[in-house]
């Protein structure tokens, strides 16, 4: 595992979006293996892509962050959570490693916080979706989007901000406003945060799926032709799942999952681990939340069939090797995402692209060494 991280949790939000990418992400890729990675063999929501990988929402703070992505061959960067208007970092610390036995359950008991990052790699990441003013990020998203070369698609994504006063109305509009300034800065997809783990609230947003379908309906609405991805958490309950896709399956261009999943994470001594109110819970991603974003890809590949929907699915959580990717792709992902291996891989979308691209060429070498020769016509 490398030892510089491209998001350095030793600094604060605030340092790491003005000085990032650190890392490996600051040199350029291995030429060769770049190559590799841009040439179209595939494609998602109707659009050309190399492979269809990327950093999901989260990790890449601004253009930066997302050129350096594009760089190393991950051809799906999504330029972080945005807002209608500028909102505060929780404070510093904002990501942890966390101590996990094996798969982390959604009812699992509190989790302890480490001081070191290692192999199974698993973190806690608390920031309360900070945002700068549509003025900042406007033209950033756009400089990100425009960076984009062939093969590549960058995504903007966004989440609405409660009012003060508690109107839904006023809650809905600034879904609409958000996707309205996304949409304007020229980025090919857009995609909803549906499923913020750190915003204080019991319940996720996702989990109300009338206030979700009139959400989506509205937002669908002002981005006409430009696919909108939704983000949704872990569902435990299939009846719940399908009921959300009866909902917003057919609106929806692709559903991206999972978010983190929650977590009580203490210190060593039992204490909160992450200072501040309403911060003892936090989300929890990497390789302890794998069998969960797996579990969804197959369910939502299972309920689209038997739905006779066409949503794309963006499989998401846990993905730290070339294996992980091709789990994903097996259990029906039509693109997959990694956050905290990515983090501390920057080299993981060439060592995917590298092994990919090698099985493709063997089983086409295979089926067409297999395929009956056609005669030249001068023997016939
Ligand atoms: C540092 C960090 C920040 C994140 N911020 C967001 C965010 O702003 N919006 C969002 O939808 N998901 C956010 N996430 C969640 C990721 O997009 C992803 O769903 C989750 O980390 C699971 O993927 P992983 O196991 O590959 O990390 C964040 C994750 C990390 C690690």
């Amino acid at each position: 595992m490398p030892s510089e991280p491209f998001y350095d949790p030793l600094r604060s939000y605030e340092e790491n979006y003005r000085r990032g990418p650190f890392g490996a992400f600051t040199a350029p890729a291995q030429p060769a293996a770049a190559a590799v990675a841009s040439s179209p063999r595939s494609r998602f929501l109707g659009l050309p892509v190399a492979l269809p990988l990327g950093i999901p929402a989260g990790p890449l703070l601004n253009a930066n962050f997302v050129r350096a992505a594009l760089q190393h061959g991950f051809n799906l960067p999504v330029y972080k959570t945005v807002r209608t208007h500028a909102h505060a970092s929780h404070a510093w610390p904002n990501v942890l490693p966390v101590q996990v036995e094996g798969d982390l359950l959604p009812s699992a008991g509190r989790l302890i916080a480490g001081a070191v990052y290692s192999d199974p790699l698993s973190i806690t990441n608390s920031f309360g979706v900070p945002s700068f003013d549509p003025d900042v990020w406007q033209p950033d998203m756009a400089a990100a989007a425009a960076s984009a070369g062939s093969g590549q698609v960058v995504i903007g994504s966004f989440q609405g901000t409660k009012s003060e006063n508690g109107s839904v109305d006023a809650y809905i509009a600034d879904f609409v406003l958000g996707a309205r300034l996304v949409k304007e800065t020229g980025v090919r997809v857009v995609e909803v945060n549906l499923s913020c783990p750190n915003e204080g609230t019991a319940n996720l947003l996702c989990f109300d799926v009338a206030r979700t379908q009139r959400i989506v309906e509205a937002i669908k609405t002002v981005l006409g032709n430009t696919p909108l991805v939704i983000k949704i958490a872990y569902f435990p309950d299939d009846e719940a799942l399908l009921h959300l896709l009866r909902a917003v399956g057919h609106t929806a261009d692709a559903i991206s999952a999972i978010n983190t999943i929650s977590a009580e994470v203490v210190d060593a001594r039992g204490g909160q681990a992450l200072p501040g109110e309403g911060r003892l819970r936090s989300g929890v991603c990497g390789a302890a939340i794998r069998w969960a974003g797996l579990e969804m890809t197959g369910r939502l590949k299972a309920l689209r069939e038997r739905l006779g929907m066409r949503f794309e699915i963006v499989g998401v959580g846990g993905v730290t090797t070339p294996a992980d990717y091709a789990a994903y792709r097996k259990a029906g992902a039509d693109a997959v995402m990694s956050a905290a291996g990515a983090m501390w891989n920057p080299s993981l979308a060439q060592e995917i692209a590298v092994q990919s691209f090698r099985e493709t060429d063997s089983v086409m070498a295979r089926q067409s060494a297999a395929a009956p020769r056609e005669e030249p016509a001068h023997a016939r």
